[in-house]
């Protein structure tokens, strides 16, 4: 029985099929390199030593997913072929509506018509929009989100409860992320924004190596510990093996609809981020204060018990780690490059 993965070869995608494959699960990806590249289906095999089935589609042509569900035998999908760039999608929201969840309904229908019941979300903590409580549990109000990408977590939420409601033999996980970062420590596979980066950690990355010249940290009058906004960063590896852990909870289940965070529980600020990262590192990273983003809220961090009481998972890799295996993969990729 194989485990589906739309968008297997993208950031979180990849990582998590690196650890399907070391948890001795077999594997199909199906990707269409709208945001990744080709070669990282050889690292995932270079890392792995393990060879897995890939099928080069676009997960909202559904003649070519069916072909996939009639000549594998899926056990379970998890989804990983979601837009993610939340300013793109404020210029985009047809684009992001239409991939985000024409593409999960897709590919839920696929399911139902070959029944394959088992389905693991890629969700995020930005579906709490302004958190109604710090730490974040996962029984606090979602909703109030601030743009489309989003927005389309909280519809594909919405979907899978009622479909659960519907139909109570689906086994559905959603996975609330928090700020996934890192790379994982061989440095072949890693994050790979196209352009300039949106998100703190792939941008300080990019000025520490001198691409970017300096950093913009979007505001310093929070109400946080030094006025900059306070976020859960999560090892990308480390959520990688949080969808192991949720799959073996479906498998044991048989039957259920779960939610679940996926944070370390520790908030971290933007000038503790630079700092870990010059320390990590040994480079400088130049910043400036820059006025507010739009959108941003001032602290967001997980409660991730939850998931330790039920899952068995824990974020172990520590922020060094983290700004390490990020520091790692851009040194790795751009020899690569040369
Ligand atoms: N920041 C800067 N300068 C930058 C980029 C970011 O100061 O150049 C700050 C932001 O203001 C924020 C923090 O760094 O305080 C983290 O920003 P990111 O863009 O890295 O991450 P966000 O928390 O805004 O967003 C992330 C994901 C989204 C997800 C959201 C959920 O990118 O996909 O978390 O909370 F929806």
């Amino acid at each position: 029985m194989a485990i589906l993965l739309p968008g297997g070869a993208g950031f979180i995608g990849s990582h998590t099929a690196v650890e399907l494959l070391n948890a001795g699960k077999e594997v199909v990806i199906v990707d269409n390199f709208s945001n990744s590249k080709k070669e990282v289906l050889d690292k995932i095999k270079k890392i792995t030593g393990k060879d897995f089935k890939f099928y080069e589609l676009n997960y909202l042509d559904r003649e070519k997913l069916e072909k996939v569900f009639e000549e594998n035998k899926i056990d379970a999908v998890l989804n990983f072929a979601g837009y993610k760039a939340v300013g793109e999608s404020v210029q985009k929201p047809l684009e992001y509506y239409h991939n985000n969840i024409t593409g999960c309904l897709i590919l839920l229908e696929t399911m139902k018509k070959y029944n394959v019941k088992k389905f693991i979300f890629s969700s995020s903590a930005t579906v709490y929009g302004e958190p109604e409580r710090i730490p974040l549990t996962e029984d606090c109000k979602t909703g109030g989100t601030t743009n489309p990408y989003g927005t389309s977590k909280l519809f594909i939420e919405q979907i899978l409860k009622d479909l659960y409601k519907s139909d109570n033999t689906w086994d559905i996980c959603i996975l609330r992320y928090f700020n996934p970062v890192g790379a994982h420590e061989s440095g072949l596979i890693g994050e790979e924004p196209q352009g300039i980066p949106n998100n703190l950690m792939p941008y300080v990355a990019r000025v520490a190596a001198g691409t970017l010249k300096e950093l913009s940290v979007f505001g310093n009058d929070y109400d946080t510990p030094d006025g900059t906004g306070v976020r859960d960063y999560i090892h990308v590896v480390d959520l990688a093996k949080g969808h192991v852990c949720a799959l073996n909870k479906l498998d044991k289940e048989n039957q259920g609809l779960f939610i679940y965070n996926l944070g370390t529980g520790k908030g971290y600020s933007v000038l503790d981020m630079v700092k870990a990262f010059e320390k990590a590192t040994g480079k400088k990273v130049p910043y400036k204060i820059a006025p507010r983003r739009e959108g941003d809220i001032a602290t967001c961090y997980a409660d991730p018990k939850k998931a330790k009481d039920e899952l068995g998972w824990v974020a172990t890799k520590t922020l060094d780690d983290m700004c390490k295996d990020s520091w790692n993969y851009i040194i790795k990729s751009s020899s690569n490059k040369k």
